[in-house]
């Protein structure tokens, strides 16, 4: 079984790693560049266009670069070092977009260690912001759980950990400063420093602004002194997950869920803030996060490619059981000492335990090992949708999911293989874009086909799911993941949305930080949904027409199974 032999070595560990591929890539000096994310395509496998490219190094550069793209109303986006939203927020609007990189605005600008305050630059990558706060004795309590992400560009996309204690699990919770760039008139020389401080309006504006308001500079963030946690999981039967969901997130600070719904089982996170005298140097080095070799890797998704397009789906179950063992025995990438994993609970300081990203290493090894998803290595492609619930629905919608999954239980084996559905808390927030009301997020990765629109027999229940979310239970979805149909309608479920659309107007006038993409995901001018053939399958779109699915194989526009309002390609065999 080569998923069995990718794992052995993913067990085994590995130092070196080919850092991953730039995003902007230039054909002439900084002129006639794409940009694409860390995965090689966007939702809808475009490659974006931009005329051309800054790499600002200081807020003086930043500043110029913007004024340049105002004075002359040409369309401008921020990229990141290494662009992890699977939507196309980096993508400039228009022919001659220009793109403005982060990458070298990575510094510590200020930390002070009395008052718990760290002042970076934007492009600052999470991994380093974590190590360098350690440095000075702080810790950032909440954050995604994936270190590859810059500052800037997690904020912009509401990104999170999981805690419904204290701010909560949202890291914009604990920005209480930033400095943003936006364009100006020409008497003001076409753009101008704004520092928003922590009693300022327009904060909640910025602190999630999908990159739409002007380049974010610096970002001051309230730290707490370092402390340690102690980590347990727990994996029981799902029978009372609808009850305990609800739950959970008010028994552990640091507390999660991972449904595995065909084997009806749930990983339990117990995970709390213990005193820093407990003993234990634990690590957090999760397995999905670490570098691998290229060969296994590639095997592996020949497997996979071959078990999802199998209609008997029993062979795939298998291996989804294989998998989860595999992690459970391996406590997910864990050790109580940096090294060895001798049993739970596993304890350490936050900054090890927070958040991990091994194959972002930067030792260059000529793609011998990299991170699962290199495009350069056609490994592992996935979709992830992730949208969150207001609390009070969460019973019900986890009751309609299980009976869904009763009516097809093989179906739901992909989301077991990429180690579950992980069920994380979020708090309301005073942010515009941020969640209106103490939320659960519910987020899954799944297998995504290297061939446009090629049909699959297990998509039909996870669009049936995530229609249900969106539109029976008003999910919210994360702006940094998800397919196009799930954007439709986003701006109304906030019910700030219209504060945000006040501050963009007033900061870009000419919507110059605007893209289609945004403007339709904005809901200012069209919709994110894209209607073409076999657009349902890509999620591109909700299905009204058989053309939408690929009746030519078999797949036709149907009601869903438990939620009949939902539209989805339902695989009808010929007899
Ligand atoms: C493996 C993996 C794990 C993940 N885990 C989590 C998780 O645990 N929790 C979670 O919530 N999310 C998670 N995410 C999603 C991730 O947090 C978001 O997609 C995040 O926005 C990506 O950050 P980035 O730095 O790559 O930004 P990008 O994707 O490059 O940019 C995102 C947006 O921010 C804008 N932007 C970036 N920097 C600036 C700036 N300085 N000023 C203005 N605009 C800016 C960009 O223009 C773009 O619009 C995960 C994603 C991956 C791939
Ligand atoms: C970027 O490209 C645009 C459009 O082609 C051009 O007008 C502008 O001068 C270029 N800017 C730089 C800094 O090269
Ligand atoms: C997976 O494991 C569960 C629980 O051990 C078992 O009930 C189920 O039959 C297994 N599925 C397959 C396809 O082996
Ligand atoms: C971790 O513990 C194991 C077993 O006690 C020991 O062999 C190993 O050397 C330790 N590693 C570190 C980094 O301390």
């Amino acid at each position: 079984m080569v998923l069995t032999v990718l794992l052995l070595v993913l067990l085994a560990g590995l130092a070196g790693s080919s850092p991953p591929p730039e995003p902007v890539v230039c054909a002439r000096g900084m002129a006639d560049c794409t940009v694409s994310n860390a995965f090689g395509s966007f939702l809808d496998r475009t490659i974006c266009r931009a005329a051309n490219a800054t790499f600002p190094r200081t807020e003086k550069e930043l500043v110029a670069a913007v004024a340049a793209a105002a004075a002359a109303k040409r369309k401008v986006k921020v990229a990141t070092k290494h662009s992890h939203s699977f939507p196309k927020l980096a993508c400039p609007g228009g022919r001659d977009g220009t793109i403005i990189s982060t990458e070298r605005l990575n510094r510590v600008a200020s930390v002070d260690v009395a008052k718990g305050l760290m002042t970076v630059e934007s492009g600052m990558v999470l991994r380093d912001l974590i190590q360098a706060a350690a440095a000075k004795g702080l810790a950032l309590p909440h954050s995604p759980y994936w270190s590859g992400l810059t500052i800037g560009g997690l904020l912009a996309t509401g990104a999170h950990g999981s805690s419904l204690k204290g701010k909560g699990g949202a890291v914009h919770e604990y920005v209480v400063g930033m400095r943003i760039v936006t364009p100006a008139p020409a008497s003001q020389g076409f753009a101008v420093v704004r520092e928003l401080c922590a009693d300022h309006p327009d904060l909640d504006a910025a602190k999630v602004s999908l990159g739409v308001l002007g380049v974010v500079s610096q970002v001051t963030l309230a730290l707490q002194p370092m402390f340690k946690r102690s980590v347990t999981f727990v994996t029981r039967d799902d029978s009372d997950m609808a009850e305990k969901a609800a739950r959970w997130g008010d028994l552990h600070e640091f507390g999660d869920m991972a449904w595995l719904p065909q084997l009806h089982k749930v990983i339990y996170r117990e995970d709390d803030r213990v005193t820093i005298k407990t003993v234990g140097d634990g690590l957090n080095d999760h397995l999905g996060f670490r570098s691998n070799p290229t060969a296994p890797l590639i095997s592996s998704r020949v497997t996979m490619e071959l078990l999802e397009k199998n209609i008997n789906a029993v062979a795939r179950c298998k291996a989804a059981n294989a998998t989860v063992s595999l992690f459970e025995t391996a406590a997910y990438g864990f050790t109580n000492n940096g090294s060895l994993f001798t049993g739970y609970p596993v304890v350490g300081f936050q900054h090890k335990i927070q958040a991990s990203g091994a194959c972002i290493g930067s030792q260059e090894d000529a793609l011998l090992t990299s991170c699962a998803w290199d495009p350069r290595i056609q490994g592992t492609f996935f979709y992830t949708n992730a949208y969150s619930i207001a609390l009070s629905k969460v019973p019900a919608f986890v009751a309609d999911m299980q009976e869904l999954r009763d009516r097809c239980p093989l179906s739901f084996c992909g989301i077991d293989t990429s180690g579950g559905m992980l069920i994380r808390y979020v708090k309301a927030s005073s942010a515009y874009l941020g969640k209106p009301e103490d939320s659960i997020d519910f987020d899954i990765a799944y297998y995504r086909s290297y061939t446009k629109g090629e049909p699959n027999p297990h998509y039909e229940v996870l669009d049936e799911l995530q229609q249900m979310a969106l539109r029976k239970y008003n999910a919210i979805p994360h702006w940094g993941k998800n397919r196009n149909f799930a954007f439709e309608g986003a701006m109304a479920k906030h019910p700030k949305a219209g504060k945000f659309l006040e501050v963009k107007r007033r900061y870009d006038p000419d919507g110059i930080f605007s893209s289609e993409w945004s403007d339709q995901v904005l809901g200012i001018n069209g919709s994110p949904a894209i209607f073409e053939k076999r657009c349902a399958i890509e999620g591109l779109c909700i299905c009204s027409d058989d053309s939408h699915c690929a009746p030519e194989e078999g797949y036709y526009c149907l009601p869903g199974k438990v939620y009949t309002d939902a539209r989805v390609c339902s695989f009808q065999p010929a007899f």
